[in-house]
């Protein structure tokens, strides 16, 4: 079972910041999640919610901020003091640092507005194409099934991870359309059955976020390829 830290290792550092990636490459994680949307002038950068007021210093929509103004935050001290000055990454600056260290990222595309869909995903290849990093060690997820949909067309060589809370009835039918490498689903709510069905049809099937060791016993035998945690020391 791979062990991947979920917004680099978040339970350490403040999550999605190079430090967070920094420490997960200094544990030794083998795999690593960053969640990726653009700012307002169209630059990927690093970043989960669709605001900023959590996790920095400052107030207001993601994709209402330009590039050069969200550099200016803070997003270190919002979880302690020992990180103020972190930045808001870019994700060709994650690329730089996944890249010398051979490891594999996965990169889940957020979609703020639908209409950015199209935005996002160019972008983000072609980031991903002047770093010259090897396809081999990135994967694309995305709760956004049309996103996918796209990135097939635009990168087919990234594999592809569909993210879901629930596995839907028409899962399988989904996952072809994207020629699918695994399913990313909340362990919560992942059923024997479902389980069966993934793994038999050839998909991976890795979870989130799994925080706790003894949620990890149960998938054990549902043959769970991935545990997504913010606390890879833990595993
Ligand atoms: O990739 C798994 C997980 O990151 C999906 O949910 O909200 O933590 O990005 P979220
Ligand atoms: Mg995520």
């Amino acid at each position: 079972m791979l062990i991947t830290a979920h917004r680099g290792l978040s339970s350490v550092a403040p999550e999605n910041t190079l430090a967070a990636i920094q420490k997960a490459i200094e544990l030794g994680a083998k795999s690593i999640e960053i969640d990726v949307q653009i700012s307002k002038d169209g630059v990927p950068i690093v970043f989960h919610d669709f605001n900023v007021n959590r996790c920095t210093n400052g107030q207001g929509l993601v994709q209402d901020i330009e590039y050069s103004e969200l550099a200016k935050l803070d997003a270190g001290l919002w979880f302690s003091d020992e990180f103020e000055n972190e930045k808001i990454p870019t994700l060709a600056e994650v690329l730089i640092l996944i890249r010398q260290n051979g490891i594999t990222l996965n990169i889940e595309l957020k979609v703020q507005n639908e209409a950015h869909i199209l935005a996002l995903c160019k972008q983000v290849v072609e980031v991903i194409e002047a770093s010259k990093i090897t396809t081999g060690q990135l994967v694309f997820s995305s709760f956004e099934h049309q996103a996918l949909l796209l990135l097939k067309r635009l990168k087919p060589s990234i594999r592809r991870s569909q993210l879901w809370e629930k596995i839907p009835d028409n899962a399988l039918q989904m996952l072809d359309d994207i020629y699918a490498f695994s399913v990313n689903c909340d362990y919560r709510f992942l059923r024997q059955e479902q389980a069966l069905i993934i793994k038999q049809a050839g998909y991976q099937l890795h979870c989130y976020t799994v925080n706790d060791p003894l949620f990890i016993e149960p998938l054990r035998p549902l043959h769970v390829d991935n545990i997504i945690t913010d606390w890879p020391q833990r595993f």
